[in-house]
């Protein structure tokens, strides 16, 4: 039989679900409660359109930007997601390889299967570490000044889990999963046992921000207010997200959110957003709304799944293809082109 030709990051969501246990296809794909913000995720970018200009010179189209004063390809993070030995024998390094391949930004998660040690070790890319805050200040500080010992550029810091949103679909597999923490390895690897996240507050936020000199991002934010409170605690961005619809079920998508933030804070913060994000056509999206650059969650998953670090490459390659072509089929050759004007 041939090898299916994989053309787009739906094709690759087929192939991982093929490829995958069932156990962790459920982990990956899996919303909280009904799964209406998941839905709501993909459903809210079908409802913006284009305002094309055309008879505009796009003989060359540049995705190229930056992100806290970072060069990349194109405005397409890897937003952090744990536990890729799920996945892929390589698990995060091959992530590291990929990120580094496709020249942009890794964002390591705190439950990731490798330690940030060697998920640095492996990136030639600038490399985020995504904080989730500890109970205990003294585990959350060592955790950073791991972080920042291993070279890491910025901390990503985790609002919107103060518990653990309630994926139904996978909280009735999960058991079956082979659970390590490759940062906390000292502990028990029990899923529930790793991670003794606590409820943190503002207060928690201007801890860390005494605590280190690294750009702090805040990832989990919907709503005004939220991003002027986190300029106003000195943040350098913001993550408008739902968490891929994993939290709070009933949320607002990112996209639907992102206008009013961008509006509120004004130049102060880089707004970045995820949840939802399957096609260049919806970063370019998010670009005309706002966004500086855009994370995907579950595409690299699907990539890492059917090709290893090779098909987590190819995933940002197709998405960046895609934004380019959108690019030029909309009057927009560059990143900077993009504007308010192109959507409605
Ligand atoms: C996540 N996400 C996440 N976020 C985070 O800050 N720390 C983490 O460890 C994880 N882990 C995680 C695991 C899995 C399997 C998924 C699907 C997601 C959320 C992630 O960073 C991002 O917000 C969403 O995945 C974006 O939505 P899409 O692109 O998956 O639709």
């Amino acid at each position: 039989m041939n090898e299916p030709k994989l053309l787009n990051v739906f094709d690759y969501e087929y192939m991982a679900r093929e490829l995958l246990q069932p156990a962790t296809w459920d982990y990956i794909s899996a919303g909280a409660d009904d799964e209406v913000t998941l839905a709501t995720n993909r459903s809210s970018f079908e409802r913006i359109v284009f305002r094309p200009n055309l008879l505009v010179d796009v003989s060359r189209v540049d995705t190229s930007t930056t992100v806290l004063g970072h060069s990349i390809s194109a405005p397409i993070l890897i937003a952090p997601t744990g536990q890729h030995a799920f996945v892929t024998p390589d698990a995060e390094i091959a992530t590291a390889t990929a990120a580094s391949a496709a020249n942009t930004v890794l964002v390591a998660s705190t439950s990731s299967s490798r330690s940030i040690e060697e998920i640095a070790a492996a990136a030639t890319c600038p490399v985020w570490f995504q904080l989730y805050l500890f109970r205990d200040r003294d585990r959350s500080e060592a955790m950073v000044r791991r972080a920042e010992a291993t070279g890491c550029r910025a901390i990503v810091l985790t609002v919107d889990s103060p518990r653990w949103g309630r994926k139904e679909r996978s909280l009735r597999t999960e058991d079956d999963l082979p659970w390590r923490n490759g940062n906390l390895s000292a502990l028990p690897p029990s899923k529930c046992e790793y991670l003794d996240g606590a409820p943190a507050t503002w207060v928690d936020f201007e801890w860390l921000r005494r605590l280190t000199n690294l750009p702090l991002v805040i990832k989990g934010i919907l709503t005004a207010e939220d991003a002027v409170l986190a300029a106003n605690h000195g943040a350098e961005a913001v993550v408008v997200s739902n968490h891929g619809g994993r939290q709070l079920d009933g949320a607002i998508a990112s996209i639907e959110a992102l206008p009013e933030i961008v509006a509120a804070v004004d130049d102060k913060l880089e707004v970045y957003l995820d949840s939802g994000i399957r096609r260049g056509t919806d970063v370019l999206k998010s670009l005309a709304l706002g966004a500086r650059a855009v994370l995907i969650g579950r595409p690299v998953l699907w990539g890492l799944a059917v090709h290893g670090s090779q098909g987590a490459t190819e995933i940002l390659r197709m998405l960046k293809n895609e934004l380019a072509w959108a690019m030029a089929l909309s009057g927009r050759p560059s990143i900077r082109s993009i504007n308010r004007d192109l959507v409605r």
